[in-house]
């Protein structure tokens, strides 16, 4: 578990399912990052068990305040875009609660997840990306020093039958060595 200030990152619980499903059924949280709202309680419970069943790379972040999920970070290799990752690189994704937007919380919680990749792994650099149309999730990426790679793919999930074209960033952990790119 990490925590910071306002948050903790621990991983899913059962109990969680309602919580999850009452933000993640909102139309505006999981399209702008690739996936359907959810439609029931059963599928958010299906997802902590499933998508979010990873202990080691995938957590809840809590709000102290209130004890609730109130969205997800995690890291891990699959992708089911086009994102230009170079062999073994690690991607990174994340969601917040509509309520809470433009608090920080998503730039606190990248933040202990980093540092938590920094001190427990030896993985060199990490790749995530926005819709292009989705400019606060690269403003996160942005604040947690993740720099633009220049490049552009599109979104092949097509969650909404559409190519969404995708603006690329990449982090480069230094784990306290001079980075040689
Ligand atoms: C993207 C998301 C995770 C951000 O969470 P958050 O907790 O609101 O993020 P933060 O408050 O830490 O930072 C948001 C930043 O975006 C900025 N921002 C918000 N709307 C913006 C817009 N339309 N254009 C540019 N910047 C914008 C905020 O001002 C803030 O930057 P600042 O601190 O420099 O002012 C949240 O909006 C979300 O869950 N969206 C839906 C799912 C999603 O997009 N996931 C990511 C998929 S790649």
């Amino acid at each position: 578990m990490m925590e910071s200030n306002r948050i903790l990152l621990r991983p899913w619980r059962e109990s969680d399912a309602k919580t999850l499903f009452k933000w993640a059924s909102d139309p505006e949280v999981g399209p702008r990052a690739g996936w359907a709202p959810h439609k029931s309680v059963e599928e958010s419970l299906e997802i902590i068990r499933t998508v979010f069943n990873d202990a080691l790379h995938t957590w809840a972040i809590e709000l102290k305040e209130t004890g609730e999920a109130i969205g997800a970070m995690g890291y891990g290799p699959s992708c089911e875009c086009d994102l230009p990752a170079r062999e073994g690189e690690p991607l990174v994704g994340y969601w917040v609660a509509k309520p809470y937007w433009n608090r920080g919380i998503c730039t606190e919680a990248l933040r202990l997840m980093l540092d938590h990749i920094r001190q427990t792994t030896d993985i060199k650099s990490l790749i995530s990306g926005h819709f292009v149309d989705n400019p606060a999730s690269g403003r996160v990426m942005e604040k947690c020093g993740f720099v633009p790679t220049g490049e552009t793919c599109i979104d092949a999930n097509q969650y909404h039958g559409e190519n969404r074209p995708i603006r690329v960033l990449r982090l480069s952990l230094s784990h306290g060595a001079i980075s040689l790119e």
